[in-house]
């Protein structure tokens, strides 16, 4: 390996180590590990309303109704009673439109 190449080599790989953590912290954050399944039915193009245009505490409503058996639902009852209250929260700020 010549002088050159060894030092581009060094750059392109500085370059790479310093935006891992910004690009990491993005795509693998705990909030949006827990949301992703929701996607699968809830998109755009799918048979379910979209969550994303909905506030966020009307989300954590539905989800907390669910998981406490008072709101009738087939999937959505299963689903919910799958993470605690405070992961639904954490759920629902992730989704849903954020308020002021
Ligand atoms: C396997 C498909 C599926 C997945 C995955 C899924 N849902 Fe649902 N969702 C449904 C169905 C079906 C309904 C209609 C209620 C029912 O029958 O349970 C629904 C309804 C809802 C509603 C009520 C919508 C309204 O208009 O009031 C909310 C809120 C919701 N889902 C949030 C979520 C969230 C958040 C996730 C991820 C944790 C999620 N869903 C994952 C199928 C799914």
């Amino acid at each position: 390996m010549n002088g050159q190449l060894a030092r581009t080599s060094a750059t392109v790989l500085l370059v790479c180590a310093t935006s891992l953590p910004a690009k990491a912290d993005n795509l693998f954050s705990a909030d949006r590990a827990l949301a992703a399944p929701c996607s699968g039915c809830h998109s755009r193009e799918g048979l379910l309303p979209p969550l994303a245009s909905r506030p966020a505490s009307e989300l954590r409503q539905a989800l907390l109704d669910f998981r406490a058996g008072t709101r009738d639902g087939t999937l959505m009852t299963r689903i919910a009673r799958g993470y605690t209250p405070a992961e639904l929260e954490r759920i629902a700020r992730q989704l849903g439109r954020p308020e002021q």
